[in-house]
This record gives C-alpha cells, sequence and structure tokens, in this order.
C-alpha cells in the first residue's frame, strides 16, 4: 500500500452498545510505519495550527474528539477537508502544506507520523514550499 496524494481513510468501528471502538495497525490501515505519535489540545477558539510542510514525513490525523478542517496544499492544488468522526482519517503524504483550523472546542487532534521529530524536516514558508514542490 503507497499513497502519493492525501486521501481519507476509514478505520474499522467495532459497535457495541457499551461504546464503539476503534483502531488501526501500521502497514494495514495506514501505509507507513509508525515512528511518533502527537496530539494537539486546548487550542482556544480561533488559532490555527500547523502551517508547513515537511520534507519526508508522512502523517496521518485523526479527530479523537470534536472536530477541525484540515486545509491541505499539493503544490497550489489545494483542498480542505473536514474531520468530525473519530473513525475516519486523513493520509497526509511528504511535501504536502497542511494546516489545522475551524477546532470546535476540546477537539483533540491525533498526529501519527513515520519519522521522529527534527527541524530540518519542516518547510515553514509558502512560497519556499512551491518552489520545492515544482522541482519534484
Ligand atoms: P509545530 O510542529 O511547529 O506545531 P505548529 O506548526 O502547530 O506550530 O510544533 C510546535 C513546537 O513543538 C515546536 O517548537 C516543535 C515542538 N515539537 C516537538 O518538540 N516534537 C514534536 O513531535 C512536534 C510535533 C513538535
Amino acid at each position: 500500500m503507497c499513497y502519493n496524494e492525501v486521501k481519507e481513510i476509514e478505520l474499522p468501528k467495532i459497535k457495541d452498545l457499551r461504546g464503539n471502538l476503534t483502531f488501526l495497525e501500521q502497514n494495514h490501515h495506514i501505509p507507513f510505519k509508525i515512528k511518533r505519535v502527537y496530539w494537539i489540545y486546548d487550542v482556544p477558539g480561533g488559532e490555527d495550527r500547523g502551517g508547513h510542510a515537511y520534507k519526508n514525513t508522512s502523517e496521518f490525523i485523526i479527530p479523537l474528539s470534536g472536530g477541525f478542517t484540515v486545509e491541505t496544499s499539493r503544490g497550489e492544488k489545494n483542498k480542505n477537508y473536514i474531520l468530525s468522526q473519530t473513525n475516519k482519517g486523513l493520509f497526509i503524504p511528504p511535501m504536502t502544506w497542511r494546516k489545522f483550523s475551524n477546532f470546535i472546542s476540546n477537539s483533540v487532534c491525533l498526529v501519527i507520523s513515520d519519522t521522529d521529530f527534527n527541524d530540518c524536516q519542516y518547510i515553514r514558508d509558502f512560497m519556499q514550499y512551491i518552489r520545492i514542490y515544482n522541482t519534484l
């Protein structure tokens, strides 16, 4: 399984009267091996997070609670995704500009990543991102 584009992925949902359960396995439900997990929470109303690209990192974004918008650009092709179902996530390949916005209060945004944190991976300037994207 290998994706070169942003892709919504629906995860299994085990329904139960005691509450639902969702899971994912690396290299099965998501197309990479997990190296790092972090989460964004307590986002004040109106604030955005992200707003950068990674050179060599793939990610899978899950709205563990609440909901938010993921604004993506692949080069100059833009697409927004509203994430609000906890069994549906968004795969984001490397060299994708992405920003998280419109957080509902008490949202938790889980980010699963295939690399360790490394500041050198970041492209934080959109024009620089476009220049690099156009050389690929
Ligand atoms: P950053 O990815 O820049 O978040 P945003 O784009 O939403 O501002 O991360 C914010 C800070 O957290 C930055 O100083 C780097 C640090 N950080 C880590 O130390 N480890 C991590 O895994 C992540 C994602 C961030």
